[in-house]
């Protein structure tokens, strides 16, 4: 079964959009665990849009297991990150004008400085994750960097017309072999949501879903801990069915 990991990045948005104290995504932490959450994601990004260093250091505090901090391969925010020590960094591309993660990082392509950032993090202890793209050559070199585990990009998946989701999934369903025969733990997220997680929660070895936009949007109307019951309840049901 899937853990699920809620990102709660949104929560500190909403804070944001007024520079004021509230809402917390300190107490967020409280609502996701009570609803379900087996793992809390926040993403300190460069340009601090939402989450902010002291959110991280207090989320660190209040969540004992499975804090999952989402950063870039820049080296100030690798080493705020090795001086909180979450459960699990996840590195993930970031560019300024963009309005959410839009693709995954290019191993391949910039793997000198995506060493450097996994050799920090995992000398301080932290499990290293990476955000890629479900494709060969970046599952190929994640496996030759040495990490734990991959996330694997679901936006093509989620973003995809109706006639070409099989084909995205199919992809998804390959580099999630891929990860598994390397002995990578599999992890995914990114656009999912109540109607589309089922299939890829049913992947194979699939071992934590991160997902964050859906369960904000639902908690608006239902409240945090419920929305993310029902993210629970969704997943569960997606496995209930291949028993
Ligand atoms: N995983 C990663 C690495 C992300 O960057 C994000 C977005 O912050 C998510 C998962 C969650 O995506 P969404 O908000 O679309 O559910």
């Amino acid at each position: 079964m899937p853990r699920l990991g809620v990102n709660i990045d949104h929560v500190a948005t909403i804070r944001q959009a007024r520079k004021t104290y509230e809402p917390d995504p300190a107490l967020a932490v409280s609502a996701a665990l009570l609803g379900g959450a087996e793992v809390i994601t926040i993403h300190l990004r460069e340009d601090r849009r939402h989450i902010q260093d002291r959110d991280v250091r207090v989320i660190r505090e209040l969540v004992h297991s499975g804090l999952n901090l989402e950063i870039s391969c820049d080296p100030e925010i690798v080493h705020i990150a090795c001086e909180v020590v979450p459960d699990q960094a996840t590195l993930v591309p970031e560019r300024r004008e963009e309005v959410t993660t839009e693709g995954g990082l290019d191993v391949a392509a910039d793997s000198d400085r995506v060493a450097s950032a996994i050799d920090r993090l995992q000398s301080k202890g932290i499990d290293v994750s990476l955000f890629i793209d479900p494709d060969e050559r970046q599952v190929a070199k994640s496996a030759a960097l040495g990490v734990g585990a991959v996330e694997l990009h679901t936006g093509a998946y989620a973003d995809a017309p109706p006639h070409q989701r099989d084909e995205q999934l199919n992809r998804l369903r390959a580099a999630s072999e891929q990860c598994t025969a390397s002995g990578i733990r599999l992890h995914a997220g990114h656009g999912l949501n109540y109607v589309n997680v089922a299939p890829v929660a049913q992947i194979p070895g699939m071992l934590e879903l991160n997902i964050g936009h859906s369960i904000i949007a639902r908690a608006v109307f239902k409240g945090l801990e419920t929305a993310v019951r029902e993210m629970k309840q969704a997943i569960d049901a997606a496995m209930l069915t291949l028993d």
